[in-house]
């Protein structure tokens, strides 16, 4: 209860709200260019986890709430090809606004694992890299509309452009981002992995070209330790089995 009355005093009067606030839960968000394994990696590792007890909650951005959901299918419809930047931008954090209160925020002072399929690092990435708005005002966004919360821990999935736009086509289905030019998602990998050498412990970098297999017991060996050392904040359930 008080972690609540804290977040609307601070939401209220300032931009930033550090971590330490909210002592319980694990904020995990999964990173990388299209078809890099993010969500496959995502639903993976939510099962391993659910079968070690852990309470995990899924979710998506953009999306993860009701009107967060809405804002993304006008973010990925393809008529809207004459988005301008700063339009894609603000919908993104306007999407995230909704869910960190709505969905994020509520999870984790439950104790839960919030597994996020992208997060405020994709909109360095893509909006303030690929697009060329610039991290410093994206960053300066991404602090208002989370309210300063951040990630415990991001898994970036590297893989070469061409082998993730080579997975998606293969899948099948291509959205509107998709469909940027290869030097979009070349800036945007590049913007990623400076992210990652500007975060070291923040966010880790994974070899997403490996088997599924081999991707995921490389996330295993980074998230299992961090949960441990988190542990007397997070609520454990009876196992799931898997
Ligand atoms: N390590 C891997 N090796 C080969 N294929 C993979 C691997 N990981 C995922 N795939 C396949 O690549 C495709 C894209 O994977 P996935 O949907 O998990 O990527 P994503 O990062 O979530 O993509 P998007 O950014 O479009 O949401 C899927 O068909 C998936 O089965
Ligand atoms: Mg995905």
């Amino acid at each position: 209860m008080i972690h609540r009355v804290v977040w609307r005093a601070r939401s209220e009067g300032e931009s930033t709200v550090p971590r330490g606030d909210l002592k319980r839960g694990f904020f995990l968000s999964f990173e990388g260019i299209e078809g890099c394994g993010k969500t496959s990696q995502l639903h993976r590792l939510a099962r391993r986890l659910r079968a070690l007890g852990y309470q995990v909650v899924e979710t998506r951005e953009p999306g993860g709430a009701p009107i967060s959901e809405q804002i993304r299918t006008i973010l990925l419809d393809l008529k809207n090809r004459g988005m301008e930047a700063r339009c894609e931008l603000l919908l993104y954090l306007a999407s995230r606004a909704q869910h960190v209160a709505e969905t994020i925020r509520p999870a984790l002072e439950k104790g839960a694992v919030v597994l996020c399929d992208r997060f405020a690092d994709a909109t360095t990435a893509y909006q303030g890299y690929g697009r060329g708005l610039g991290p410093a005002v994206v960053a300066r966004l991404n602090r208002f509309a989370t309210a300063g919360l951040s990630p415990d821990l991001a898994i970036l999935l590297d893989v070469p452009v061409a082998v993730g736009l080579a997975r998606k086509r293969r899948a099948g289905g291509l959205d509107r981002l998709d469909r940027e030019q290869a030097s979009f998602h070349e800036a945007v990998r590049r913007g990623y992995l400076r992210i990652a050498r500007q975060n070291p412990r923040r966010v880790r970098v994974v070899d997403g070209t490996a088997s599924e297999d081999a991707v995921a017991r490389a996330i295993d060996q980074i998230v299992q330790p961090r949960l441990r050392a988190r542990r007397s904040g997070l609520t454990r359930v009876e196992p799931h089995a898997v």
